[in-house]
């Protein structure tokens, strides 16, 4: 039997985390799930997105129930992971920011975290830094204009290269880049335009993110389940489930597919 997981984000960047999952279990079956309508989150307040993000999630489970649950979003990841939990009787797997590992590979004890503005205000993060990188001057970046990037070159947007460079020249000019020698990806949007960041990007600075680390976590909950198998010989499926009210119709499934290189299909969730 191949196990079905529903993966959640705001717009695209939580393909970042499909690719890694599907590196480490082919046979997945995934269901993407994401909200065009409320994109970008970054930006928006708690209490409209968390209510907002349980009912969605209960639509998704209903079409298809899942063996676990990702959210493919820090921001919703660190705003709301507890209160998911709580909702759902379901494994929830969120992305936690790379600050502990950060910490331990930085040498000059010095990086940089990226994330949208909910993300690097939240207490969940602030928490992180006190906990695990205390020894550290540690510098948070919001940046909305990089997950607007990522989702421009999934689109098919050239234009996005523009946005990269503009914005890593704004952070370099707005923090010490040279003393950092990490910088951490608090979004699953920036993942997508990594080797755009790295070609701008001091090449003595390292690039990290938590995608692996969520796939680990998925395969130890799946392995748990005895009766699913990691059979590369039935390659698992991406179903990608669209909220957009307005049916924009202006994601192509086959580009996502070639991205992901992979079987790819569109529907919309209502
Ligand atoms: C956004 O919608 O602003 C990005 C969400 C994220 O943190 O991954």
């Amino acid at each position: 039997m191949r196990p079905s997981i529903l993966v959640f984000d705001s717009g695209v960047g939580g393909l970042s985390i499909v690719t890694e999952l599907m590196k480490q279990n082919p046979s997945l079956n995934i269901d993407y799930v994401f909200d065009r309508d409320y994109f970008p989150y970054g930006s928006k307040s708690e209490s409209e997105l968390v209510p907002r993000v349980i009912q969605i999630l209960r639509a998704a489970i209903g079409k298809r129930p899942p063996e676990a649950i990702v959210i493919a979003c820090n921001t919703i990841s660190t705003i709301a992971l507890t209160q998911l939990r709580q909702e759902f009787k379901l494994p929830i797997i969120g992305v936690v920011p790379a600050i502990k590992p950060a910490s331990t590979i930085s040498l000059n004890k010095s990086f940089v975290v990226l994330g949208t503005e909910l993300t690097i205000n939240s207490k969940y993060v602030n928490t992180l830094i006190d906990n695990y990188a205390a020894n550290c001057n540690v510098q948070l970046f919001p940046s909305q204009r990089l997950v607007i990037a990522a989702e421009e070159k999934i689109m098919g947007k050239a234009s996005y290269l523009n946005g990269v460079a503009k914005e890593l020249s704004a952070i370099a000019h707005t923090i010490s880049i040279n003393d950092c020698d990490v910088v951490v990806l608090a979004c699953t949007h920036y993942p997508l335009i990594l080797e755009e960041i790295s070609t701008i990007l001091p090449a003595h600075i390292k690039i990290i993110d938590s995608g692996e680390a969520v796939a680990n976590r998925v395969q130890e909950i799946l392995s748990n389940i005895s009766e699913f198998t990691n059979n590369t010989s039935f390659p698992g499926a991406l179903s990608i489930n669209v909220v957009d009210s307005l049916r924009r119709h202006d994601i192509e499934p086959q580009r996502i597919a070639n991205f992901l290189s992979c079987q790819s299909s569109l529907s919309y969730l209502d």
